[in-house]
C-alpha cells in the first residue's frame, strides 16, 4: 500500500523521486532477520573474518544471517567448523565464493537453509552510501580448488536461485540426504539450479539429480555433467537397466532401450517411477507404447540426444505417458519420432499431445519424421479452414486502415 502511494506521489510530482531504493528498502534485510530471529542468534556483519567471528551466535542451532564468506574470510577450515558445529538451520542466505577452500564440510552440520524473498536488499558496504544489492540466495561461486560441496546432512532448500558456478575442480556435490528444493512463497514462481563450470570428472548422483527434479517449478540449467556411478541407494523400490529388467523395477539407471531382444519384458516396467537416462524404442514389433504407466521422471544428461527416441517401429498405433512430470535432456531436440506407423505423421494430434503434455514451448525441440508438429497435416479441415478466415480478416483489417 505505501508503495503504491509512494509511486503515485512520485508519479504527479515535478521532483524526481529516487524510487528504486525507496521501494527496496521495505525489504531491507535487517527487517526480514529480526523478524525471524531472536537479537542472540542474528549475525548481520556484511563479512565473516577473524574480526567479526567472535559476534557470531555459536550457540544457536537457528542463525539468522545473510552468511558471507569470500576472499576477505581468513578462517581456516577448521576454525569455521568450530564456529559453525551448532547451526543447523540458516535462515537467510549462503554465498561462498572466491575461496581457497578445499571442500564445504565446515558447514556439515547444516539440515536446512531457508531464503526468504529474492527481492531482498541490502547497504553495499562498498558501494556509495544509498547503494543497495541484491541478496544472494544459496550460493558457490569460483572457488577454484573447492572438491565438493560435502553438506552431508542437508536435506532441504528453500531458496528460489541455487547456483553452483565456476568452481572448476568441484567434483562431486556430496549432499546425499537432500530431499527436496522448495521456495517458500513458491505460488507459481520458477525457482532455479544453476550447475555450471565444474571439474571435468564432475558427477551428479541420482538421488541429487532426483532431489532437483522433483520440485516441479524448478528450472535446472546444466552444463554438461554424467551421473556418478553407481546409483544411489533406495530405501523402497529396485533400481534395474536395460538388461536387467525384471517385476518390480522403480527406477532405471542408464538409458532404457527397448528393442527386439527385450520388447517381450515391457509389461514389467509398470512400476518403474524414474529413468536416469534417455528412452529408446527401436525396431519393435509394439503397438503401443503404454506399459510406462507410472513413470514420472526422465532425465537424459546427454547434450546430443533427445529424451524420448521412438524409431522403426511399423506397428505402432499409440502411446501413453500418464504420470509423467519431467522428460529433460540436455540436448535442444527433446523428442524424435520416425519411421513408426504412418498414423504418427498424417494426424498432429499425437505430436501436439506430446508437446502440450511436457509443456515444450519451442516448437523446434519435438520431431515426427523430421517434421514439427505445426507441419504436419492438422486431423481435420477445419483448423485450416479457420487460419483461411483469420488470414481473410488480416487482410481486410490492412487494407482498411
Ligand atoms: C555457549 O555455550 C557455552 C557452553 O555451553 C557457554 O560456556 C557459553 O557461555 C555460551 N555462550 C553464549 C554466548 O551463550
Ligand atoms: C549429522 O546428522 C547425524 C544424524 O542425524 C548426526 O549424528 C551428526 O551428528 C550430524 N553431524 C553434524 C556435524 O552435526
Ligand atoms: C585444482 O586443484 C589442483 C590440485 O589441488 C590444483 O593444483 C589446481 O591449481 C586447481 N585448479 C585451479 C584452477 O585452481
Ligand atoms: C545392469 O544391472 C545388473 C544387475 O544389477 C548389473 O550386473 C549390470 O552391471 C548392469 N549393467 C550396466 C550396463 O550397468
Ligand atoms: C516381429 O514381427 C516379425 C514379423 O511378424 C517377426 O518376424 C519377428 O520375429 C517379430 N519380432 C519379435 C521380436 O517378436
Ligand atoms: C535404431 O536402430 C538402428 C538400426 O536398426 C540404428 O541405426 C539406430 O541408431 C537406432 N536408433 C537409436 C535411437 O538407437
Ligand atoms: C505388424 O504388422 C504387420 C503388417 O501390418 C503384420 O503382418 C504383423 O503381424 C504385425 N506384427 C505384430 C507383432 O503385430
Ligand atoms: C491414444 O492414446 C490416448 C491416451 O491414452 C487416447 O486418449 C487416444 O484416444 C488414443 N488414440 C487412439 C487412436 O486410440
Ligand atoms: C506442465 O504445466 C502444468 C501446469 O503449469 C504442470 O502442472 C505440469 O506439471 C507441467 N508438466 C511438465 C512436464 O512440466
Amino acid at each position: 500500500m505505501k508503495t503504491k502511494a509512494f509511486i503515485f506521489l512520485c508519479s504527479i510530482s515535478v521532483i524526481p523521486c529516487d524510487l528504486p531504493n525507496e521501494i527496496k528498502e521495505e525489504e531491507d534485510t535487517e527487517i526480514f532477520l529480526n523478524k525471524r530471529c531472536d537479537p542472540p542468534c542474528i549475525f548481520s556483519e556484511y563479512y565473516l573474518t577473524l574480526e567479526t567471528v567472535d559476534g557470531f551466535p555459536k550457540n544457536c542451532t537457528t542463525v539468522c544471517s545473510d552468511l558471507r564468506i569470500d576472499k576477505k574470510c581468513d578462517l581456516t577450515e577448521n576454525q569455521l567448523a568450530a564456529t559453525f558445529k551448532n547451526m543447523k538451520n540458516l535462515i537467510g542466505s549462503l554465498l561462498i565464493e572466491e575461496t581457497k577452500y578445499k571442500s564445504g564440510t565446515f558447514l556439515t552440520g547444516l539440515e536446512t537453509v531457508e531464503c526468504g524473498s529474492s527481492d531482498r536488499v541490502q547497504k553495499d558496504i562498498n558501494g556509495f552510501d544509498k547503494s543497495f544489492e541484491k541478496i544472494p540466495q544459496f550460493e558457490w561461486d569460483i572457488n577454484y580448488e573447492m572438491l565438493e560441496l560435502g553438506l552431508t546432512n542437508l536435506t532441504r532448500i528453500s531458496c528460489g536461485f541455487n547456483k553452483i558456478t565456476t568452481n572448476v575442480n568441484l567434483t562431486r556435490l556430496n549432499i546425499p540426504n537432500l530431499k527436496s528444493i522448495s521456495y517458500p512463497s513458491g505460488n507459481g514462481k520458477k525457482m532455479y539450479v544453476i550447475l555450471d563450470g565444474v571439474g571435468y570428472n564432475f558427477c551428479i548422483t541420482s538421488g541429487e539429480l532426483l532431489s532437483f527434479i522433483k520440485t516441479s517449478e524448478l528450472q535446472i540449467d546444466m552444463s554438461k555433467v554424467k551421473y556418478c556411478e553407481p546409483p544411489s541407494t533406495v530405501e523402497t523400490g529396485k533400481i534395474c537397466n536395460s538388461t536387467s529388467i525384471t517385476d518390480g523395477c522403480t527406477q532405471i539407471f542408464g538409458s532404457l532401450v527397448i528393442g527386439p531382444e527385450n520388447e517381450h519384458l515391457v509389461h514389467q516396467l509398470n512400476t518403474v517411477e524414474v529413468i536416469f537416462g534417455g528412452l529408446v524404442v527401436n525396431n519393435t514389433n509394439l503397438t503401443n507404447i503404454d506399459f510406462l504407466e507410472s513413470l514420472k521422471y526422465i532425465y537424459h544428461l546427454d547434450d546430443k540426444s533427445a529424451v524420448i527416441q521412438i524409431e522403426n517401429n511399423p506397428n505402432l498405433s499409440n502411446f501413453s505417458f500418464p504420470s509423467l512430470v519431467v522428460a529433460q535432456t540436455l540436448a535442444n531436440t527433446k523428442i524424435l519420432f520416425s519411421n513408426n506407423n504412418e498414423i504418427r505423421t498424417s494426424d498432429s494430434t499425437y505430436c501436439d499431445r506430446l508437446k502440450n503434455m511436457l509443456n515444450i514451448t519451442d516448437p523446434r525441440q519435438i520431431f515426427f519424421d523430421g517434421k514439427y508438429c505445426d507441419n504436419l497435416l492438422a486431423k481435420s479441415g477445419k483448423s485450416l479452414a479457420f487460419q483461411l478466415w483469420i488470414f481473410g480478416i488480416m487482410i481486410t483489417i490492412y487494407y482498411v486502415y
